[in-house]
């Protein structure tokens, strides 16, 4: 594999790990708050980012690259409100799509098959889960200041996915 192309997949494991531990920590901070159903959602979420980043581990792995393993910081503990809270999921989110995007210019130009449908898988993720950001955002904009709506969101969100949002990819 392409010495850039392993480096820079290997720079993406820390943004799957950090989505990872910043979704875990909005569970936490949601169930503090009384809204389980956000947590559910949240906790689902932080471990679908672990699976991210063991798909790029087992990618690697395959392909006999080595794989080093990032640090991670230390994620924000504390929100204002949920609507600021979610805010910072699509955030992450769009922080990851721009990632990949690069990824996949790169393998693209290297005419790496492997890498290029390995971040195929990931490319459609990540319409995804963006999608699922933004009509969580437009629930909770709909909620307004309202205490009521916002449970009412919460119970949606106990079944773990969001109302609204495309179904997950396969696989
Ligand atoms: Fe794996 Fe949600 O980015």
């Amino acid at each position: 594999m392409d010495e850039k192309l392993l480096a820079g997949l290997n720079e993406h494991l820390t943004l799957e790990f950090a989505a990872s531990h910043h979704y875990l920590a909005l569970a936490t901070w949601f169930e503090l708050n009384d809204l389980p159903g956000f947590s559910t959602w949240l906790r689902q979420q932080s471990q679908d980012e672990l699976s991210h980043a063991h798909r790029i581990i087992d990618h690697l792995l395959e392909r006999d690259q080595k794989v080093i393993l990032p640090a991670i910081a230390q994620p924000e503990n504390d929100f204002e409100n949920a609507q600021l809270a979610v805010n910072t999921v699509l955030e992450s989110e769009q922080r990851v799509t721009r990632s990949i995007e690069r990824l996949y210019d790169m393998a693209e130009k290297l005419g790496d098959r492997g890498a290029i449908l390995l971040l195929q898988w990931f490319i459609q993720e990540q319409m995804e889960e963006e999608n699922a950001a933004r009509a969580l955002i437009g629930r909770l904009k709909l909620a307004g200041d309202s205490g009521l709506g916002l449970l009412l969101v919460d119970q949606e969100l106990s079944k773990g996915t969001v109302p609204g949002a495309m179904e997950e990819p396969e696989g």
